[in-house]
């Protein structure tokens, strides 16, 4: 029954499947290279690939290097780009996560020289410039010290829209970085820049690969009165809760992001769909690390096959509800043409 209590007469769905044109005009989901956003890791150095074990088909770059893969990338029809960064030193204040030199500021200097064509985004975090891999500061006895961190989230974000970036992510789950981020951008000239939000970010195993890659994981920290926890699970949602990510999607909303963005996807496609049926939000969804690398892994020995199960999984996730998709396979799923 339809809402407008219409009963459908008794049919025969195969007479258009049976057809392959039928059933492709028909086909209610599609995407393309467009709505893909690729991310990459960069570190310092100079011609330096570093294969990341944990994530088959995936590397740490040096700048210049990143410029070599950005011109396949050009030529897949992905665009749009997602900046992490590996600082060469860490510290309790993350230091490096704002320096006008860091590695992130002269990626995207170059990158935008070379390819101003190319949208290119950044993660604003500061797990991997602490010394103890939390996302933000910590107080002597081990604690999140959340308003004291947005001042460094937001001086991270200005360095950032200082070398040029087109739009900003942060990741980090502090309360209140939106506002605080997006008052220090607008009130340096930076008002037409764009957030995207980690809005609903669950605290996941998934994200393992990503802190090998990125020698960003929580662990315990010297000189600390008492141990900080090794996992993310004081500021990231626990993957039980639904009304809470909505309540997350709200104040950022209200704070003033411009995309919200769910994570991980593929264990949270309701989460996804319900934020987008209720906010009618531009929406983005990150694949992460650990979601691409069981399809890598499991390819990899034959059990499935990798260019049907990622396209599968693409189209879920925007049959779910996104508007562009996050994912380490954006370059090979823009090849493969979309949900065909
Ligand atoms: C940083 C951050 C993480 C990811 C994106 N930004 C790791 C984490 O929160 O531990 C995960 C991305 C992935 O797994 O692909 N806070």
């Amino acid at each position: 029954m339809n809402s407008f209590n219409f009963k459908y007469p008794d049919h025969r769905p195969r007479r258009i499947r049976g057809n392959a044109v039928l059933r492709e005009m028909l086909r209610e989901t599609r995407f393309s290279a467009e709505q893909l956003m690729m991310p990459y890791f960069v570190r310092a150095g100079r011609n330096i690939k570093e294969p990341i074990a944990s994530m088959p088909g995936q590397y740490r770059f040096s700048p210049d290097a990143l410029l070599k893969e950005l011109d396949t990338l050009a030529s897949s029809g992905v665009r749009s780009i997602l900046l992490f960064g590996l600082p060469e030193t860490k510290d309790e204040k993350a230091s490096a996560s704002y320096s006008s030199k860091s590695v992130i500021v002269q990626a995207v200097k170059a990158i935008k020289k070379r390819f101003p064509e190319i949208a290119v985004t950044t993660d604003v975090c500061l797990c991997a410039y602490t010394n103890h891999g939390h996302c933000g500061l910590l107080s002597a006895d081990g604690y999140i010290k959340n308003d004291a961190s947005l001042g460094v989230l937001a001086k991270m974000a200005l360095a950032h829209a200082e070398a040029g970036v087109d739009m900003l992510s942060p990741s980090d789950m502090m309360d209140g970085r939106i506002q605080a981020i997006r008052s220090q951008l607008d009130g340096k000239g930076f008002e037409e820049l764009p957030l995207m939000s980690y809005s609903a970010k669950y605290s996941s195993s998934f994200y393992g690969p990503f802190r090998d890659a990125a020698h960003s994981a929580p662990a315990q920290s010297e000189g600390l009165k008492r141990p900080a926890p090794k996992d993310r699970k004081g500021y990231q949602m626990d993957f039980s809760n639904r009304e809470e990510a909505l309540r997350e999607i709200a104040l950022d909303i209200q704070e003033g992001t411009d995309i919200i963005l769910i994570k991980p996807v593929l264990a949270y496609l309701d989460i996804l769909r319900e934020a987008k049926n209720t906010f009618c939000f531009p929406t983005a969804a990150y694949i992460v690390s650990g979601e691409y690398a069981m399809v890598k892994a499991a390819a990899q020995k034959g059990w499935v096959n990798e260019k049907e199960s990622v396209l599968e999984i693409l189209t879920s996730v925007f049959r779910a509800g996104a508007d562009l998709v996050i994912t380490y396979h954006a370059k090979e799923a823009a090849i493969w043409g979309g949900s065909k």
